[in-house]
């Protein structure tokens, strides 16, 4: 394999490929404006806020050659949390006008992307519509599609922590997501969908330093219509979040879903908050300072907590994306995950 680090100069982009491809987009980076090349080679984008810094620079090249994808190139887009609409639209345009441009995976930016360029979407899936967020975006036939591939693959990554039979073992326990953006409504559909029986959380809190992201988290649970009591919390501050957590009974799962301690600095909760017992500590992210997880290890012994970083989200949320992306069946248990599995940890 030819493998390919080239980093551009140019803040925002950079290229991590198959083949010795050079960048296929450009960004000037002057005062927003964007210009973009047309891919030579196939490429998938990593539409987030720091793409540079992830695993994914690493393994996709060697996923690329398991999976038969050698010619493809991933080329990352770094945009500001709660970027400029216009830019949203800028790069969504581009992936649907070029070629070689199959797709894309968008973290961070699913519910603002969906939000800004949603009327150029040709066709959105279910879940997309539902949840009113984009996490991937495919092509076919010239038609541009919106995914919400997030539901799915956060479900798998609850699914490799959290035993069958969890929640209907422990009725008082809740699961609290803090920060009710894209990953919190996948996490919240998942967990309190009708299929699972008694299966599912007592409580979901959701909690949110804004109100406009509370309201819209109730909005899709409104469509949703589960049984689930549901309790929504703004929560400005880390005192906020600290009471909520406090009070959560025994075995409850508490999830850190806000992007602090990698999109920014910090944790939503402060040094020395009581997480419950025999609970659940779960950081979405696995790169950064991740405050929140240092938090979470230091009450593993007083509070027997079991504590589970993003990693395994990764897995399954890049598999899912790329399947989309390239057209190609990938499974997503099994001896041929395992193998994508380990080519991914070797890469941590
Ligand atoms: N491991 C993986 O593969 C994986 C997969 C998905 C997501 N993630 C990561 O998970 C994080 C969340 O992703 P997302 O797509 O859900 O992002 P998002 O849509 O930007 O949502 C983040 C939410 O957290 C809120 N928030 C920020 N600080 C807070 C605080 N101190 N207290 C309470 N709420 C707070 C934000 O509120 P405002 O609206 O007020 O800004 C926003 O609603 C990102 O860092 C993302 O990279 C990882």
């Amino acid at each position: 394999m030819n493998a390919v680090n080239a980093v551009n100069a140019v803040p925002g982009l950079s290229s991590w490929g198959a083949v010795n491809a050079t960048t296929s987009v450009t960004l000037d980076g002057t005062a927003g404006a964007r210009s973009f090349v047309p891919a030579r080679v196939r490429t998938m984008y990593f539409i987030g806020v720091s793409t540079g810094r992830s695993s994914v620079r690493s393994v996709f090249p060697r996923w690329a050659a398991a999976l038969g994808l050698a010619d493809a190139t991933l080329v990352g887009i770094d945009l500001p949390v709660h970027a400029d609409p216009s830019h949203y639209r800028q790069v969504t345009d581009f992936i649907a006008d070029d070629p070689l441009s199959l797709g894309a995976l968008i973290t961070t930016h699913k519910i603002d992307l969906y939000a800004a360029a949603s009327d150029r979407f040709d066709v959105v899936d279910p879940l997309a519509e539902l949840m009113g967020e984009v996490s991937c975006l495919s092509k076919r036939d010239g038609a541009l599609i919106a995914h919400a591939k997030d539901p799915i693959s956060s479900g798998h990554a609850l699914d490799a922590f959290l035993p069958p039979g969890y929640w209907r073992d422990r009725p008082a326990a809740a699961a609290c997501l803090i920060g009710a953006g894209g990953s919190a409504i996948a996490i919240s559909w998942y967990l309190s969908r009708p299929e699972r029986g008694t299966d599912r959380p007592g409580q979901l809190v959701i909690t949110n330093r804004s109100r406009a992201r509370l309201e819209h988290v109730q909005s899709v649970h409104e469509r949703l219509a589960t049984e689930v009591p549901i309790r929504y919390e703004l929560a400005p501050s880390r005192a906020d979040n600290d009471a909520i957590v406090r009070d959560l009974a025994a075995g409850s799962l508490v999830v850190n879903a806000t992007g602090l301690g990698k999109d920014a600095p910090g944790s939503p909760i402060s040094p020395g908050a009581r997480f419950p017992e025999r609970g659940i500590a779960w950081d979405l992210n696995y790169r950064g300072e991740l405050v929140f997880l240092d938090q979470a290890r230091s009450a593993v012994a007083a509070q027997r907590l079991q504590v589970e970083d993003g990693w395994i989200y990764f897995v399954h949320g890049w598999i899912q994306a790329i399947a989309e992306v390239f057209d190609i069946e990938i499974a997503t248990a099994g001896a041929a995950f395992e193998d994508l599995a380990t080519i991914a940890a070797g890469c941590r």
